[in-house]
């Protein structure tokens, strides 16, 4: 019985679709949801548990996202908008977070006041943050008695020598008992005679509350495994160098159009320099731009041009695809060398996960799902009632005044022409909590297409099982919310 129509139909008709035009038809069930694995691989040699990576953006991805992500399944690439010497000790850092909690306390240097917020306690060290020296500690009583004193905070610190230290990768349980045994409000991790967490008794509570973390993506060496973004300028090798020193994983040619000769002589200099080290190409959208890459030797396409939340290419440039047809075409060349695809941006719910994998993708890279929580860098601030965080796109002029304008311009260009916005998001509280019950939800959409895995997912789409329809404007507006005064949006 003919109902729907194969993706190789829906694909092809001279149309740039989106996720939110397309819509599959449900097909039969014959496991539970549990059934449903989404493992998977970031790129070739890189396996993860669950098909999420962290976009390289100066908003999203730092250390707590770095070691969130990968204490999840799966991974972030940190951004390189910033000196080699800074994405270093970003990935140096998120290494060393086992315990993946984002503190709920500040941090300050010697030299400094006293912060505006400073939560329960605040953390003196050598360089105003993690990882490093531990100097002295001030609590909020202290705070109470210093109030509007203009006092250097290092004067007034309580010493360290009633402060519980414990090795960098203890677990959570043993974390616990040692603050119920020693009565301790807090504990701080060390690593080589750094601090790298300070984990306060409510932190516990809290993680204990959030869904259970499965395998997380841990490397050869022992620690989480984590991603960085280069460009592809000479000064990039030496980038590069630093970051493999520092334990980077798999590393991203960040470019806004990835078929280009820079990109392709850079991919054949790592290949040959670091040939243990994966390589994700891109960005692409069409399938000769695809094989290009593939030919010069990528383990990984990033897909996407124009899609992400922030982005303004389309517009400004002209160039671009819609997200949908770019996933499926890419990945239908890509799937025939055995190259995992990243559908990059353009995610805004579970639905456009299951959009872009079914559609072929390994894995979804997403910004702005990701840049509200708490493990992304920046701090909280109130718009029009609500707690926000900023979130600005990497061709945006602020961020490209910061040096992440490599993606955007070409090596001559010396007028800078923003190819992206600067904004907010809403507060979405921590990764930890709201990703598991994401996957929940992209298994539910697995599980109504019959698909058990990622690669049962593939084979339905390859066989022409899986059946499409595009929606008109009329069915978009029908498949959301519609016809209500007010609702409370909340998924779980
Ligand atoms: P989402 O939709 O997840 O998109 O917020 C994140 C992806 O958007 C890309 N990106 C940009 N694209 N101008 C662009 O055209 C920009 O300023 C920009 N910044 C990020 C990038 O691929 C990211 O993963």
């Amino acid at each position: 019985m003919e109902d729907g129509f194969p993706a190789s139909k829906t694909f092809n008709q001279g149309y740039s679709l989106t996720y939110d035009d397309v819509i599959l038809l449900p097909h039969y069930i014959d496991f539970p949801t549990d059934a449903v694995s989404l493992s998977t691989s970031l790129s070739r040699n890189v396996p993860l548990s669950i098909p999420c990576v962290a976009s390289p953006m100066d908003t999203v991805s730092e250390a707590h996202m770095a070691a969130s992500m990968a204490a999840l399944g799966g991974i972030a690439i940190v951004h390189y908008n910033c000196t080699s010497s800074q994405q270093a000790s970003i990935i140096r850092s998120a290494k060393a977070l086992r315990v993946p909690i984002t503190p709920s306390v500040s941090f300050a240097s010697p030299v400094d006041g006293l912060p505006a917020y400073h939560g329960r306690y605040v953390f003196i060290t050598e360089s105003g943050g993690l990882p490093s020296k531990l100097l002295g500690y001030l609590s909020s009583s202290d705070f109470e008695n210093l109030k509007d004193k203009p006092v250097k905070i290092f004067d007034y610190k309580r010493d360290c020598k009633s402060v519980e230290y414990v090795n960098w990768d203890c677990d959570l349980g043993k974390i616990e008992t040692l603050l119920d045994e020693k009565d301790s409000d807090f504990v701080v991790l060390e690593r080589d005679g750094e601090a790298v967490n300070v984990v306060i008794k409510e932190d516990v509570e809290r993680l204990k509350g959030y869904p259970k973390l499965g395998a997380g993506t841990v490397g050869a060496d022992g620690e989480w495994m984590v991603g960085a973004a280069i460009g592809t300028r000479e000064s990039d090798k030496e980038r590069l160098e630093h970051l493999v020193k520092a334990g980077a994983n798999v590393v991203v040619l960040d470019s806004s159009q990835g078929n280009s000769i820079y990109q392709i002589e850079m991919i054949k200099f790592i290949k040959k320099t670091y040939p243990q080290l994966d390589v994700i190409g891109g960005n692409v959208v069409t399938m000769a731009q695809a094989q290009n890459l593939i030919q010069a030797g990528v383990d990984g396409l990033r897909v996407g041009m124009g899609s992400g939340s922030i982005c303004t290419t389309q517009e400004v440039c002209a160039v671009g695809r819609g997200q949908a047809t770019a996933v499926y075409k890419v990945s239908s060349i890509a799937a025939q060398h055995g190259v995992p695809v990243i559908a990059d941006g353009g995610i805004s719910n579970s639905g456009h996960i299951v959009k872009a994998l079914v559609l072929g993708a390994s894995t979804v890279m997403m910004g702005s799902f990701l840049a509200g929580s708490t493990e992304a860098p920046g701090a909280y601030e109130y718009k029009n009632g609500q707690r926000v965080k900023k979130y600005r796109g990497m061709g945006s002029l602020e961020a490209m005044t910061k040096g992440s304008d490599q993606r955007y311009l070409g090596d001559t260009a010396k007028l800078k022409i923003a190819q992206g916005v600067v904004g907010a998001v809403t507060d979405k509280g921590s990764v930890l909590k709201f990703i598991p019950y994401t996957m929940q939800a992209v298994k539910q959409g697995f599980q109504d297409l019959g698909a058990s895995s990622l690669p049962s997912a593939h084979e339905l789409l390859r066989s022409g099982t899986l059946r499409f329809e595009v929606r008109t404007g009329a069915a978009q507006a029908e498949g959301g919310v519609h016809g209500l005064v007010s609702y409370e949006k909340k998924s779980f």
